[in-house]
């Protein structure tokens, strides 16, 4: 189970509804994870169904991710490429059917750039093909949900984004690493995304937060160089929803402390 601070009260209607009955039937909060079938994005499906969340897990490989889910029947397989609008709708479709509503939506998909990539020398098909992914990607995912998010009442939105595409990242951030530079970009731009969309989504109480994992072991040769386990990067992108009213609405936060992007 998911900690919580000692004398964290104040939960989530979303949270509440654990132990709604809708005509004598207990509803589970319902949530939507992108790129979950490995990385951050399948921990943090994991940490959601033992905390007693319903996950439909966003995947592209679904016969690799029923394996990654085998034994944990809250997690439900979706397939689509995140690129492509028509994919995003039909998995939101393949979502109505089975659900009325959907609580958070974890839009955790994305695309490395390579370490070496710079502006002079980036492959421009390939900044083309990361924008699309990161960030009209991203977008589309929150466009298909929509319906669902709103028939909730007090959904959340939770985009993740990355202290590469941060001002407040002293190691990797855009004012200090060169490389990267369209993840970079990428990264910021859906930091600015985030922020739109808390604005223009509060007024229907939908609250939107952009959070950075932290620098996570999800590649070979990534924890040699200092990063934490997949379960603290989880627990960062959840840290909005594990403590509610602690984050701003539309900032961004790495371990729910704010970093200025
Ligand atoms: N790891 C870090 O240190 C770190 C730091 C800051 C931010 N982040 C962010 O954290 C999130 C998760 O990163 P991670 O380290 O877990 O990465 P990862 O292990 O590479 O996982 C990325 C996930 O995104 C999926 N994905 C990529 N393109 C997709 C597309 N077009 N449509 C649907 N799914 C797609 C991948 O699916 P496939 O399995 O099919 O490839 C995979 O499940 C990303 O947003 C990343 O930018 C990570």
């Amino acid at each position: 189970m998911m900690a919580r601070n000692e004398g964290d009260t104040a939960q989530h209607p979303a949270q509440d509804r654990l132990f709604e009955r809708e005509s004598g039937v207990a509803r589970m909060p319902t949530a939507v994870v992108t790129g979950a079938g490995r990385g951050i994005g399948a921990e943090v499906a994991r940490e959601l169904a033992a905390d007693g969340w319903g996950v439909f897990a966003v995947v592209r490989d679904p016969a690799a991710a029923r394996t990654t889910f085998d034994g944990v029947p809250a997690v439900q397989v979706i397939s689509a490429d995140i690129s492509s609008a028509a994919e995003i709708e039909s998995a939101a479709r393949a979502v109505a059917t089975m659900t009325a509503s959907v609580d958070l939506l974890v839009a955790n998909a994305a695309q490395f750039a390579p370490w070496d990539e710079t502006v002079a020398t980036a492959d421009l098909d390939l900044v083309r093909d990361i924008l699309a992914v990161n960030v009209v990607g991203t977008w589309q995912t929150i466009r298909a949900f929509l319906p669902a998010l709103r028939a909730a009442g007090n959904a959340r939105i939770v985009i993740v984004g990355s202290g590469g595409g941060s001002h407040g990242d002293p190691q990797f951030g855009i004012a200090t690493h060169p490389g990267a530079a369209s993840y970079a970009v990428s990264k910021a731009a859906v930091h600015a995304l985030a922020r739109k969309a808390a604005l223009e989504l509060s007024e229907e109480g939908i609250d939107v937060f952009a959070v950075d994992p932290g620098l996570t072991a999800t590649a070979p040769g990534m924890a040699e160089m200092g990063a934490g386990p997949p379960r603290d990067g989880a627990r960062s992108v959840l840290a909005p929803i594990l403590h509610p009213g602690s984050v701003e609405r539309g900032s961004l936060t790495r371990d729910g402390r704010p970093l200025p992007w």
